[in-house]
């Protein structure tokens, strides 16, 4: 493969090269066992869709950092903003002496997050963070216990977070005890017949079951990611939202993967009808800054105490900069319009092979969210994994970054950078189609 020279990809060494193994062999000897690379390329800069590695190879991105930079790499926008903040302020802590980036992100927040109600946001570092802070003014405004959350979902590693996420190997692994009052229901996944019928009654059991009076919060990703790119189903979302409203329970919508354009609206409950109370953002807010946000009700958002919720670093001042330039770069629409046009072009190829290749059980997401299921066998609809791991082998040897997901791992993602043009969107995809000839 060294030595191909394409329109965009470009490979002067295998994948990895030299220098990629070189620097992983220091990260063997250093870094904590921990922390998983999809790729073992090591990137020297990046733009737009492309990925500029060590070796001078460059690799067409349709992961975006795990859906962080949904406006592309190093948008001019972005960068700067980011450059006139620092040369301003790096860090005030909000808790200390605050600055005007934070007020101004949230209000941006308060006015673009579904919902005619008054809204407030909070600031916070990570997704999981976000899911932390929501579930404590959940607490803190109900005075209940209890939290609900879905099979497949994922919704980070800290300790609330890890024990809302589904699934066990690895992110639970080793880690116990997890937190109690966390509920699991069942979560509509036509495909493997759990119909929205029975996630209803599974949900409307364990309602009985736990006491309504007694659950404080309801956590849904809207599309779950992770879990496979499943997209809620409408009349599902609107079961839940009846439900809450009828005891009291806040219902909290995790868009931080889901958020942000990702699904060709800012949020993808727009496309949905679905109003949560509280709705959490990150990955894409921050355009690949670390940045998340809680917003809703503001009610609910001034439960916690004064001095109850926040940390050193939230909101930081150059983080909210780049959020708020994330947020003008999707203020005249034109780019929700290319990723829903993006979303439908996608959409056709995937399924085009899914009636050409046995082993692409289901093609499924929202807009440009989209994912295909692997399987053995499509009677059995057995889990294939080492499809999955294959594919994202021959992708990255061949310059084209893709991602795995779902519970069984049999899944494979696409987050491109949705300023990917038609041209690097082809090319990347002929990859994959040959990649999809050899399982
Ligand atoms: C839906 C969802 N929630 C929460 C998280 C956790 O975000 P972070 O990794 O920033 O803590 C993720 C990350 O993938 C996610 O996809």
């Amino acid at each position: 493969m060294a030595g191909t020279k394409t329109k965009s990809i470009v490979l002067k060494t295998n994948i990895p090269g030299p220098k990629s193994a070189e620097l992983m062999a220091r990260r063997k000897a250093a870094v904590a066992r921990g922390p998983f690379h999809g790729t073992p390329v090591f990137v020297d800069h990046a733009h737009g869709a492309l990925i500029h590695d060590v070796d001078g190879n460059v690799l067409i991105d349709l992961a975006s950092g795990i859906g962080v930079v949904n406006t592309g790499h190093t948008p001019e926008a972005l960068v700067k903003a980011i450059k006139a903040q620092a040369e301003k302020l790096i860090h005030g802590s909000f808790n200390t002496t605050p600055y005007e980036g934070y007020v101004a992100l949230c209000e941006k927040l308060n006015a673009k997050a579904p919902g005619k109600f008054a809204k407030k946001s909070f600031l916070a570092n990570s997704g999981a963070e976000a899911v932390e802070n929501s579930i404590k003014i959940a607490r803190a405004f109900t005075g209940r216990p209890a939290v609900i959350a879905f099979e497949h979902a994922f919704h980070g590693r800290t300790f609330m977070a890890m024990t809302l996420t589904y699934k066990e190997k690895p992110y639970k692994t080793g880690f116990a005890p997890l937190n109690s009052d966390v509920y699991r229901a069942p979560f509509p996944y036509a495909y493997h017949d759990v119909s929205v019928e029975t996630a209803q009654d599974g949900f409307a059991a364990l309602l009985s079951m736990i006491g309504p009076d007694k659950i404080a919060a309801v956590i849904i990703e809207p599309v779950q990611g992770e879990g496979g790119f499943l997209p809620a189903p409408r009349e599902f979302l609107d079961a839940l939202r009846a439900h809450c409203t009828k005891h009291g329970i806040v219902l909290i919508a995790d868009e931080i993967q889901s958020g942000f354009g990702r699904t060709g609206t800012l949020f993808a409950s727009e496309q949905l009808g679905f109003e949560p109370d509280l709705i959490l953002s990150a990955k894409g807010l921050g355009g690949g800054l670390p940045i998340s946000a809680v917003t809703g009700r503001a009610e609910m958002m001034d439960a916690p105490i004064e001095g109850g919720i926040g940390g050193t670093f939230g909101g930081n001042p150059v983080a909210a900069a780049s959020a708020l330039a994330v947020l003008g770069l999707f203020e005249d629409g034109t780019l929700l319009k290319r990723a829903t046009y993006l979303g439908l072009t996608v959409r056709k190829t995937l399924m085009d092979w899914k009636d050409r290749f046995p082993v692409i059980g289901d093609v499924r997401g929202l807009g440009p969210m989209l994912a295909f299921e692997l399987v053995k066998n499509r009677s059995t609809k057995e889990a294939h994994p080492d499809a999955a791991k294959a594919l994202v082998k021959f992708c990255y040897e061949r310059g084209v970054v893709i991602l795995t997901a779902g519970s069984h791992g049999n899944c494979v993602r696409l987050l491109f950078p949705l300023v990917i043009t038609d041209e690097q969107l082809a090319e990347a995809f002929e990859v994959l189609e040959s990649g999809l000839k050899t399982l």
